[in-house]
């Protein structure tokens, strides 16, 4: 019997209940919103397509209520405000920080043994700010960026490449914003071959920059965050926890020296499986990567600090 539990119904809450159903790796998934009857209706709905999509996984949602939560194996926070366009996922501090602690305080009360998956924005703070708040071991508290990061990239990619996305490579690592994420083009592969022999510096300069505004020019043409995408994301990273697959994606952890970091949760390659975020992969990065390493750690580092003046 495995349990996920989504805090937020949402788009993004109510895509990743749809990704992960239609996986049909988990027996329940819970969908949870403030809102009065909002994620009940949005479970009901999702479960009229079970036979239309031949998924076996009960969807349910509750108002608030955490009790039906408990016993979750993982749980995925996506609570709070997304951005208007315009807006950078840092804005959101204010109302999110607030938000993102209280309901991991109350998650942990009714799933102790609880993965949590944190997605909501500035992600990369409220990852540390979970992590602080219920004072988790550090291998279960996952912020959800790199690998949506990644995926955008790999579009990008497989446009400039005409080729499919599903032959191309490629990882971001860093932070989860518009100028704090670094997407790897000298590590991304075109079916294990280097892209820059077949993409021309200007242009892949160009796949970088459209990676790391990916998020804002959604926001730009949906007039609020992205979700397909995201919750696509939080889909594989669930699956990759609780089928113990030991996948490697670029996710925000608690580093401890790796990278060159300390106290501060940000986007690294690691290996995912039952235990949550199991190992860091050390890639070796070059001095212009490093660079970019630590002037992102720098700004979400600043970030972290407002938490304090709160
Ligand atoms: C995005 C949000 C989920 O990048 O941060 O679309």
């Amino acid at each position: 019997m495995t349990k996920i539990s989504i805090i937020g119904a949402g788009n993004v809450g109510a895509s990743c209940a749809e990704y992960i159903a239609m996986k049909d790796f988990a027996s329940e998934v819970v969908l949870l919103d403030i809102k009065e009857h909002f994620a009940e209706g949005k479970a009901l709905d999702l479960m009229q397509t079970a036979t239309l999509n031949g998924f076996n996984t009960r969807i349910t949602g509750s108002t608030n209520d955490y009790s039906k939560t408990a016993g979750s194996d993982v749980v995925v926070i996506t609570s709070g405000i997304p951005r208007k366009p315009g807006m950078t996922r840092e804005e959101l501090i204010g109302i999110n920080a607030g938000i993102v602690k209280q309901v991991a305080e109350q998650v942990l009360t009714h799933s102790p043994n609880t993965i949590i998956i944190v997605v909501s924005n500035p992600m990369d703070t409220m990852t540390y700010l979970a992590l602080k708040a219920t004072g988790l071991p550090k291998n279960r508290i996952i912020g959800m960026g790199g690998i949506l990061d990644s995926s955008r990239f790999k579009h990008y990619l497989s446009v400039a490449l005409q080729a499919p996305a599903s032959d191309v490579n490629g990882m971001v690592i860093g932070g989860h914003g518009d100028t704090t994420m670094i997407p790897l083009t000298r590590l991304a592969s075109y079916n294990g071959a280097p892209v820059s022999q077949f993409i021309a510096a200007d242009a892949l300069a160009k796949v970088a920059a459209d990676t790391m505004v990916g998020g804002a020019t959604l926001t730009g043409m949906l007039g609020t965050s992205a979700w397909y995408a995201p919750g696509a994301s939080v889909a594989v990273l669930v699956q990759s926890i609780v089928c113990d697959q030991k996948k490697l994606f670029p996710c925000c952890v608690k580093l401890e020296g790796e990278y060159g970091q300390n106290d501060i949760c940000l986007g690294v390659p690691v290996i995912i499986g039952k235990n949550g975020w199991e190992q860091i992969v050390d890639v070796a990065l070059n001095d212009a990567e490093k660079a970019l390493f630590e002037k992102s750690a720098a700004a979400v580092r600043s970030m972290n600090e407002v938490l304090q003046s709160m």
